[in-house]
């Protein structure tokens, strides 16, 4: 399949502009069907999961435009297909059409959602939310079938933060009868963005961003031009990126505000920053230290850029350690860093990280998509050619990543 080749050891110079949020317009997409007037998303990164998201439109007859500037999405036509293809097993983020499908024809059958494996990711606080609002739900033979004579606004208690499962049951609930609150709901900026889109599109929704959202149903909701927030995980990866070999980098279109974990992480390594509005400049550092992470929802270290820093840290002098709190198998990535020369430990959910090792260029294999930009990233510090084999996981999630890293002079290619 896809293939990344990258020859290593190039400092890196010049400015990576920074793409909509992968994580929001995967919601944002599903979401913009509750709208029977046109949709219009700006900012969209060029990712495959928008590509499969809006093939998957095309089965529910919704027409879409896409431009390099914007995606329309105009679903006056819609039809409650059932959505049974293989598509909506490739990405995770297919779940949302469940709540939107439920909110808009209260009934709907699809087929679960797939997406990286890091562990068992089940959806089992989604479907609690859709009970809630007096909906019946059955599984058999991978397809989810969804049922609800009409949807009723309720308090709903989540045992713990759930990105997923917040968004979808925003998505259900918009439209329902009666008011909805979501305890314990997910901070993340991305939950933020879905909620800020709704209300542009007519919703009642106050409190997204704060562990307990309100929405009050509305009737109908009506089309908008949006601007998707910028992704906090591509500036995240493209900022450890330039710790390591910034001439400097430049890292623009970014909000600062949604980067304070990992900003103040790198200044713990001992890494030079400079932020100036929504540009941050980046130095590498030529000692880096070494430190302790544990990921953690939001405003805590994000568990995307775990297996990224990880990298970064087997640079750093001296014992570092990473403890991953959300999934329970998300080191896969550390078996190809340890080939590539890295000294890493696993130990249940923490991994031991010696430093500093060179890392010497190899042919490993990208078996997720954090985990492959976690490669990525040891290709380009590495002496020597990498090969990342199965890249077809970094384009899920990273905008023009061969392009943006050519132009800040990296030696990297796509190949067959
Ligand atoms: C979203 C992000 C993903 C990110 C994660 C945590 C999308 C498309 N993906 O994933 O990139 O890594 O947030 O920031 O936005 N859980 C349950 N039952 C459920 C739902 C979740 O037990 O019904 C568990 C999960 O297995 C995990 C934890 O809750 O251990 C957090 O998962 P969640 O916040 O739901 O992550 P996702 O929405 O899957």
């Amino acid at each position: 399949m896809n293939k990344i080749v990258i020859k290593g050891s190039v400092p890196l110079e010049g400015i990576i502009n920074i793409d909509g949020a992968k994580n929001s317009i995967v919601a944002l997409i599903p979401a913009s069907i509750l709208s029977k007037s046109i949709v219009r998303i700006y900012n969209y990164p060029k990712i495959s999961d928008v590509y499969v998201l809006i093939d998957i439109l095309q089965e529910l007859s919704v027409s879409t435009k896409i431009t390099n500037e914007y995606i329309e999405i105009n679903s006056s036509n819609i039809k409650n297909t059932p959505l049974t293809t293989t598509k909506m097993g490739s990405l995770r983020a297919s779940y949302y059409f469940m709540g939107a499908l439920l909110g808009l024809f209260k009934n709907t059958t699809l087929r679960l959602p797939g997406g990286c494996y890091l562990g068992p990711r089940p959806i089992d606080l989604h479907l609690k939310g859709f009970e809630t609002l007096n909906c019946r739900y059955d599984i058999n033979n991978e397809l989810i079938y969804l049922q609800a004579d009409k949807l009723i606004g309720k308090e709903i208690h989540f045992p713990f933060p759930s990105v997923g499962a917040t968004i979808n049951t925003m998505l259900a609930a918009v439209l329902a009868e009666g008011e909805t609150t979501i305890y314990n709901a997910a901070k993340e900026p991305e939950i933020v963005d879905v909620a800020n889109f709704l209300t542009q599109m007519g919703a009642k929704i106050s409190g997204a961003g704060t562990s307990i959202i309100k929405i009050i149903g509305v009737k109908e909701l009506h089309g908008t031009d949006y601007v998707v927030i910028p992704d906090r995980i591509e500036a995240g990866t493209y900022l450890i990126l330039g710790a390591l070999l910034g001439n400097p980098l430049e890292i623009h279109r970014v909000n600062y505000l949604h980067l304070y974990a990992i900003l103040t992480t790198l200044n713990k390594c001992g890494v030079k920053t400079y932020i100036n509005d929504d540009k941050i400049i980046v130095y590498n550092s030529n000692k880096l230290l070494p430190t302790d992470i544990v990921t953690d929802v939001y405003p805590g270290f994000p568990t995307d850029l775990q297996q990224i820093i990880t990298t970064l840290l087997t640079q750093s002098h001296g014992i570092s350690t990473v403890t991953e709190t959300i999934y329970s198998d998300r080191f896969q990535n550390c078996q190809e860093l340890i080939k590539m020369g890295a000294n890493i430990v696993i130990n249940d959910n923490k991994v031991i990280i010696k430093g500093r090792t060179p890392l010497k260029g190899s042919e490993v294999v990208a078996k997720d998509l954090r985990g492959g930009a976690s490669l990525a990233i040891a290709g380009l510090i590495a002496e020597g050619t990498t090969i990342i084999n199965e890249a077809q996981h970094i384009l899920r999630g990273y905008s023009n990543i061969i392009e943006k890293l050519q132009n800040v002079k990296a030696n990297i290619h796509m190949s067959t």
